[in-house]
């Protein structure tokens, strides 16, 4: 019998990114099969992001685009948006046939079957406020990287944001359960993983065994892995003791993402966020103190409400003294059920264009500045891909997190390069494998044995 057949395909950060991966591997294991073509898909489902009014607007037009190119098609909807309109997705998008809200993915299974016994609308936005989203099997997409969710939602209340009321309260995993997931990734051939929350240092762990800090040590030192990293980090719950470990594990990645929102102590306090500018400055002292090097990278809002010249200004001054490798800069966008809606906003459309245009060419100028000083370095890489502007040019990362092209063969892919940095840029470097066997392109050779190709999957929100 011909199994069925689903098509995912996923809007928004990588916990959304790592959700589908899930969902996928669940409906594997219910005896579907994932396909690459929503032609022959019976099923499709739609992940989506309610982070911005932007991400939220692009599911309708999404649904409106699958609707006419494939009428008839069962499609479902997962994610923060399915949460947050629920219901209304019947009315406004008819060939909506399942609503699954991103805190409820446990009951996918249960779900999937309902749809299968005929019934014509499943839904379920309940919260599961006491698990995390669990499968036996996952369908990883990125075969170097493997993202791995150990704590989800957000206890929080930062006044512009919508993920407390999309993902629901924290809930973290076990760490036995996470470990013992890291040494099956180390089996299924991964070197590098990636700890997902939305808030992940805000792990508690239910064993009472480790600390956040103690888990990424734990975690760096599974035989197996070279590379850890971790996203998202809030700022109140940056402790030294994650900077320490670290310092005495190299296998965690020397790169911490800490987005600071605003450089103004009194937008920081209407965001409702738990620090103020200079605690903020502190932590990344800390930081900048490692002998290893750690580059910082953040998202900022501007046009925050009631966001004044000189508080705009104090986030331009904060970029320069941190130095941030890279930098997610956002329009503040109104959201449902936000604090943050009821406040006047007196900052006009153009204003805020106007700021963030200022704010992210000042930015890419202190990167290429940064940049610069990487010329001459030589740097590992995990190759991971290709290079956005030439697919016969191979893309690694460094721990720090930097893009490096340079030229090789295919059979690079997967493994740990040395590169000698040529030239820089804003957003990549170009390299040069110091390896006299692995110089130049031999793309063509029948001989190299290829991994699958690697899946860039974006910044630390995908977006
Ligand atoms: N937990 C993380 C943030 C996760 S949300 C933290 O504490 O910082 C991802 C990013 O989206 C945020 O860092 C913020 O910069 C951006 N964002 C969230 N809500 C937004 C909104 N209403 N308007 C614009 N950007 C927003
Ligand atoms: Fe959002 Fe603040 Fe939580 S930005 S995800 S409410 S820490």
């Amino acid at each position: 019998m011909e199994k069925k057949k689903f098509y995912i395909e996923t809007f928004g950060c990588a916990m959304n990114v790592h959700d589908s991966e899930k969902v996928a591997g669940a409906l594997i294991g219910m005896g579907y099969e994932a396909t690459q073509s929503i032609e022959e898909a019976g099923l499709v489902l739609v992940n989506t992001c309610s982070i911005r009014e932007k991400a939220s607007e692009k599911v309708f037009s999404r649904l409106g685009a699958l609707k006419k190119a494939f009428p008839g098609k069962k499609v479902g909807v997962l994610g923060c948006v399915a949460q947050q309109e629920g219901a209304r997705f019947f009315q406004r998008a008819p060939n909506v046939h399942l609503v699954v809200g991103s805190a409820s993915y446990n009951n996918i299974p249960h779900l999937i079957r309902e749809l299968e016994s005929g019934k014509n609308r499943v839904i379920d936005i309940h919260q599961d406020d006491e698990h995390c989203f669990e499968t036996e099997v996952t369908q990883r997409v990125n075969p170097y990287r493997a993202y791995l969710t150990i704590i989800e939602g957000c206890d929080n209340v930062c006044s512009f944001c919508v993920v407390p009321h999309t993902r629901g309260p924290e809930r973290s995993r076990p760490s036995d359960q996470v470990i013992a997931e890291v040494r099956r990734l180390v089996d299924e051939g991964y070197t590098e993983v990636q700890l997902l929350g939305q808030n992940v240092n805000s792990y508690r762990d239910p064993l009472a065994k480790y600390s956040f800090a103690q888990l990424l040590g734990t975690v760096a030192e599974v035989e197996g892995i070279r590379r850890v990293r971790f996203a998202t980090s809030n700022p109140q719950n940056f402790v030294r003791e994650i900077v320490d470990a670290i310092n005495s594990h190299p296998a965690l990645c020397n790169a911490v993402h800490l987005p600071v929102q605003s450089g103004s102590t009194s937008v920081l306090r209407r965001m409702r966020r738990e620090y103020t500018r200079e605690e903020y400055q502190r932590k990344v002292e800390y930081i900048k103190q490692s002998p290893r090097g750690i580059a910082l990278s953040a998202d900022v809002i501007v046009g925050f409400p009631g966001e004044t010249d000189t508080e705009f200004e104090e986030t331009l001054s904060l970029l320069e003294t941190v130095g941030y490798q890279q930098l997610y800069s956002f329009i503040y966008s109104p959201r449902p059920n936000t604090e943050s809606l009821a406040m006047i906003d007196d900052v006009s459309a153009e204003e805020k264009s106007r700021r963030l245009a200022f704010l992210q060419n000042r930015q890419r100028e202190l990167q290429i500045e940064r940049a610069k000083s990487m010329v001459g370095k030589v740097v590992e890489v995990l190759v991971d891909g290709f290079s956005v502007k030439d697919p016969n040019t191979l893309a690694g990362r460094t721990s720090t997190n930097y893009v490096v092209n340079f030229s090789g063969p295919r059979v690079l892919l997967g493994r740990y390069v040395k590169v000698r940095v040529m030239k820089s840029g804003a957003n990549s470097l170009v390299g040069e494998s110091i390896d006299p066997l692995f110089q130049g392109n031999t793309f063509s050779s029948p001989m190299i044995q290829t991994h699958p190709e690697g899946v860039e999957l974006g910044g630390p929100h995908g977006n």
